[in-house]
């Protein structure tokens, strides 16, 4: 499916629908008229396999204990090989109502008070919520940005690694909101560096989906041909792709059987969560339907991202726009033109936009932006018109 259509058939309000990102905004941001480009969810309905399939379940009537059904594994396993070419066995998955709730499970149920987690900032901050709120020592280990990209500096990594006795990676791959889609060898690379010092690794796959340009993912339970399950428990989820953040439905997988023992033991403790019945329901009937809808979502991110892109390069060539490998979510650098204590004032009382801040991610990010192309045209030419005027007014102060 092209954008236009994807566009004309999903696109839906979310003003007075107990949106967190429409109207929390007086909460959040102080003013509930700024307009929405912030937190990971997308104004698009999502595809009608999965309204039929959610629909079918709520006139059955009853919502009781459930249990995930063989459907749902096969479903699942069969699109992690389809579009990833990634092998997951039905006796690995574990299920969780978040991924963000299972990188906090794992950290505590497999570190304890004042061990090292080390992050790769400028990161997704809730990976920094996990180390902080649970009392553990937070390492950061800030990539390397060349040319607008992002690597990892994995010198840096394996020293702090070592210096910080550090007992856990949670890694973001693909990363939010570097857009960076890793290579098998920087995978390789880091994964070992990982064994090497016995570090757990937590590979928080949840933007796997969301590839653009064609581009392929590579999930690290198949780097060098599964080298790595040994430490390694990897999270994904159906809600970035399909939009479903808030049926509470996500996976945990681990393929080490010893790890995966010592997982459900410690668990026991404090992870006494049911399924999500309708998020068993939701995900199964996407995996199995929604690969057009899909594609209709990427055309339609795509498309945003070139057209904000090209409205800010060619009219203020020093903004400095990260290339979107992967994810919704685009990384701006404003510092050429906004005085980056002056950031906020911009985007919000200028702009009248609601976005990430950078400093939010990385404290050496500030004066950076973060925008979310999961979302109409019509509010990314809003942000395009409104940025590009208010930078051409401060270049002629
Ligand atoms: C990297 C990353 N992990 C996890 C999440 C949220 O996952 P969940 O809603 O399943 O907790 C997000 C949402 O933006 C994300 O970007």
């Amino acid at each position: 499916m092209k954008s236009e259509e994807f566009v004309k058939s999903y696109a839906v309000e979310r003003h007075g629908t107990a949106s967190l990102k429409w109207d929390a905004l007086g909460v959040r941001f102080g003013d509930p008229d700024l307009t929405a480009m912030w937190v990971a969810d997308m104004e698009f309905k999502v595809p009608e396999v999965v309204q039929e399939a959610l629909h079918e379940r709520v006139d059955h009537g009853v919502f009781g204990y459930t249990m995930a059904p063989d459907s749902y594994y096969e479903a699942f396993i069969n699109w992690q090989k389809k579009h990833h070419d990634t092998v997951v066995e039905k006796d690995w998955i574990r299920f969780s109502p978040g991924v963000v709730a299972s990188f906090y499970n794992c950290v505590n149920a497999f570190t304890k008070e004042g061990d090292g987690v080390i992050i790769q900032s400028p990161v997704y901050y809730p990976m920094h919520n996990a180390a902080i709120d649970t009392h553990r020592k937070l390492v950061r280990s800030e990539l390397k940005r060349i040319d607008g990209r992002y690597y990892m500096d994995l010198e840096d990594f394996e020293a702090k690694i070592v210096s910080e006795s550090v007992k856990l990676f949670i890694l973001c791959s693909p990363h939010n909101p570097a857009g960076r889609i890793w290579s098998e060898e920087e995978l390789d690379q880091v994964l070992s560096i990982c064994a090497k010092h016995d570090v757990l690794v937590v590979s928080d796959e949840i933007h796997q989906d969301i590839l653009l340009g064609g581009r392929k993912f590579v999930s690290s339970l198949s780097v060098n041909n599964g080298a790595y399950h040994k430490n390694l428990i990897v999270l994904t989820a159906p809600s970035k792709t399909f939009n479903l953040a808030c049926l509470l439905n996500s996976n945990v997988i681990i393929p080490d059987p010893e790890l995966r023992a010592e997982y459900d033991l410690r668990m026991k403790a404090f992870n006494q969560v049911e399924l999500s019945i309708l998020g068993i329901v939701a995900a199964e009937a996407a995996y199995k339907g929604g690969e057009d809808w899909l594609e209709g979502l990427l055309d339609t991110i795509e498309s945003n991202f070139n057209y904000l892109k090209t409205e800010l390069t060619t009219k203020f060539p020093k903004v400095v726009v990260t290339e979107l490998e992967a994810t919704y979510l685009m990384w701006i650098d404003l510092t050429a033109y906004v005085k980056p204590e002056d950031t906020k004032d911009f985007i919000q009382n200028k702009c009248h936009l609601a976005i990430d801040f950078g400093e939010w991610f990385s404290d050496a990010c500030k004066g950076f932006v973060r925008l979310n192309m999961a979302t109409d045209p019509k509010y990314v030419k809003f942000a395009a018109d409104q940025i590009t005027r208010e930078l051409a007014k401060l270049e002629s102060e």
